[in-house]
């Protein structure tokens, strides 16, 4: 066996003796007293009984032992500003957000839902939280109010943190209304809101409830504000993905796993180490925003980029430009934003020198061959598709040079990540598959360290979302499809469910159809060159003399795309709406979704025989055409 084999395979089958070691990465207030408590399948305790701190963790340990390295360095191409702290600075903005926290009576165990843009305050919001032993919940910026409130209506915060706006290639985004228009739409009200003031819109603060975030900070400037120990399974945060139904699915993390599983990543994984530079392009609103701009980084000593803009302003070669100033060593983006530049001149790539750069990570969505070959031979790096998901917290999937330096396979995320026992089944009759057979990759339990401990306030729909879908098998489902080469190397092949990926998000085709004048709408990711997938929505409507005319058509397609963007958000807005009169369905009537699919994307239909009503796709066909 080879040394990557070998420690996979010890990973899981001396699990308790790998853990051990592992967990050594990080600081036990009290130590554990037992590895994994599996005793309630398919849930699963981390180092039960140990007392841990995520923002001790990630702070005061560097801030004690090397208080002048860069902690965070913050890049704004959006407001043409930069900033950077020290480990030692760092501490001081948490302790100051941490105390403002206390005085609004935040205490173990409450949330905070996070709404704001990529600033460092978001950054020290969290860290705050998490030194206090309060719950984050951070909500993607994009999102819009009836997202907002639906999240503010499960997670029930005591207290929002915001900001008067964000910033997208130029465009100025208030995000006080939203809130304050969630706010009213939702049942549970926050006790305070604490507001970020950027100056770059004006907004009304609600007497009583808002507060000012500087003063705040200037009041308990230099106040020292106790860690809360924490035991290893209480929850560090809540973070909503989307699933197959309407309702977002809170991910709730643990404390002490998450810890020492992301510390673990940083150096197998990432084969970083203390004083070193990453830098991640996601959003804090994302999971990989959580786990490699704010805690993998920050547990592993390291210097971390917070980059609020996109990777074509000013120009398609500021991500080198960023790379080459802060010598980057490590670079984890996303596949579209490397599509995104490749539409770009080609002598971007090299206008700056990028030698401190070990690897480019990319994650999120299929990762096409032409794509990594275009930006591997224009950066001549590695470049290092993983795989993983909002669940998990950190790769599944995904080569681990940290370990053992093995050959990258275009279109594989490689191996196994150590502690994940992953498998192939077969859907319909839950047997395992052999190599080179295509099935449903799912992972047998206990989960790994880091990975999701339940759905906040749900324990029955995380064992009935996650572990009942493969027959006779208690194993979690990604979802996914995938299977295993010959060599060993996984492929992924797409969602077995009705999520999609749009530009590396995550959307429950669900959450998309809800307006007024719709009966019944099917919406489905159709492939794109540039995206990965885009929405595309095919709607009854009740009302049809709303389409009369061709121009009466077009103006309601663009009222439910705007009705899209003012409640949930321009990410899940579609890329087209069209008329229909009737869906194509079962005769149990269900929608014929990857029957729909195949006839945007030009492919062959397969097997119709179940359809009820052929004139229904036939519409959808001359719909496309
Ligand atoms: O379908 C898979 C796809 O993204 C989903 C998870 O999305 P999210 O919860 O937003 O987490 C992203 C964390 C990186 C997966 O179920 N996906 C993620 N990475 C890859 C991928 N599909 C193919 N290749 C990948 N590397």
């Amino acid at each position: 066996m080879n040394q990557y084999q070998l420690a996979h395979h010890r990973s899981v089958s001396e699990r308790d003796a790998f853990w051990t070691t592992e967990a050594s990465r990080i600081h036990w207030e009290t130590p554990f007293t037992e590895v994994v408590d599996a005793s309630r399948p398919p849930f699963s305790k981390w180092f039960v009984g140990g007392r841990t701190n995520l923002c001790f963790n990630a702070v005061d340990r560097w801030a004690k032992k090397q208080p002048q390295d860069t902690a965070l360095i913050w890049h704004s191409t959006e407001v043409d500003r930069e900033n950077r702290y020290s480990y030692a600075q760092l501490l001081a903005e948490v302790q100051a957000v941490a105390a403002g926290l206390v005085e609004l009576g935040v205490g173990r165990g409450d949330r905070v839902l996070i709404y704001m843009p990529m600033i460092p305050e978001a950054v020290f919001t969290m860290l705050a939280c998490a030194r206090i032993g309060a719950v984050h919940s951070v909500v993607f910026g994009g999102f819009a109010a009836v997202s907002l409130a639906n999240r503010i209506d499960d997670a029930r915060p005591d207290v929002i943190v915001s900001a008067d706006a964000g910033s997208r290639a130029g465009k100025i985004l208030p995000y006080k209304p939203l809130l304050d228009d969630a706010i009213s739409r939702s049942q549970h009200q926050p006790r305070a809101v604490v507001m970020v003031d950027r100056k770059l819109a004006a907004f009304d603060m609600v007497v009583g409830r808002d507060h000012c975030y500087e003063t705040l900070r200037q009041r308990y400037w230099g106040v020292e504000v106790p860690v809360v120990w924490l035991e290893s399974s209480e929850p560090s945060y809540i973070l909503y993905t989307s699933g197959t139904t309407g309702k977002p699915k809170g991910v709730q993390r643990d404390t002490g796993g998450y810890a020492v599983a992301l510390a673990t990543s940083m150096d197998y994984v990432f084969q970083c180490k203390s004083g070193d530079t990453f830098f991640c392009t996601s959003d804090i609103g994302w999971v990989v925003g959580h786990s490699y701009i704010v805690y993998g980084p920050l547990l592993g000593g390291m210097a971390t980029v917070l980059y609020e803009g996109t990777p074509v302003r000013p120009d398609g070669a500021i991500l080198w430009k960023l790379v080459e100033q802060e010598r980057v060593n490590v670079l984890f983006s996303s596949p579209t934003a490397i599509r995104v530049l490749k539409k770009q001149d080609p002598a971007m790539l090299s206008r700056h020198d990028v030698s401190s750069l070990r690897a480019l990570y990319l994650a999120g969505e299929p990762l096409d061959e032409p794509t990594a070959t275009w930006i591997s031979q224009g950066l001549g790096k590695p470049v290092i598709d993983n795989y993983w998901q909002t669940e998990s917290g950190w790769p599944i999937l995904s080569a681990q040079p940290g370990i053992e330096q093995t050959p990258l396979k275009f279109g594989s995320p490689s191996f196994p990540v150590i502690g994940f026992d992953v498998r192939v089944f077969n859907e319909s009759t839950g047997e395992q598959l052999p190599a080179g057979e295509k099935g449903v990759v799912a992972i047998v339990p206990p989960l790994p360290p880091g990975a999701l401990s339940t759905l906040w306030g749900d324990d029955q729909r995380f064992v009935d979302t996650y572990f009942s879908s493969i027959p006779n098998q208690q194993v979690y489902s990604t979802f996914d499809w995938g299977l295993v080469d010959e060599e060993g190397y996984w492929f992924i092949l797409g969602r077995t469910d009705d999520v999609i990926n749009v530009a590396g998000h995550r959307l429950g085709t669900r959450e998309i159809s809800s307006h007024a004048n719709i009966a019944e709408c099917a919406v489905v990711g159709i492939s794109d060159a540039l995206k990965g997938q885009v929405a595309v929505a095919f709607a009854v409507l009740k009302n049809t003399t709303a389409i009369d005319s061709d121009a009466q058509r077009a103006a309601h397609e663009a009222d439910i795309m705007r009705q899209v963007d003012q409640q949930l958000g321009a990410v899940a807005r579609p890329a087209r709406v069209y008329f229909v009169t009737a869906l194509p369905k079962t005769r149990s009537g269900k929608v014929l979704r990857r029957v729909i699919q195949a006839v945007c994307e030009g492919r062959a239909t397969g097997d119709v025989t179940t359809m009820e009503d052929p004139a229904a796709l036939a519409q959808i066909q001359e719909a496309v055409r």
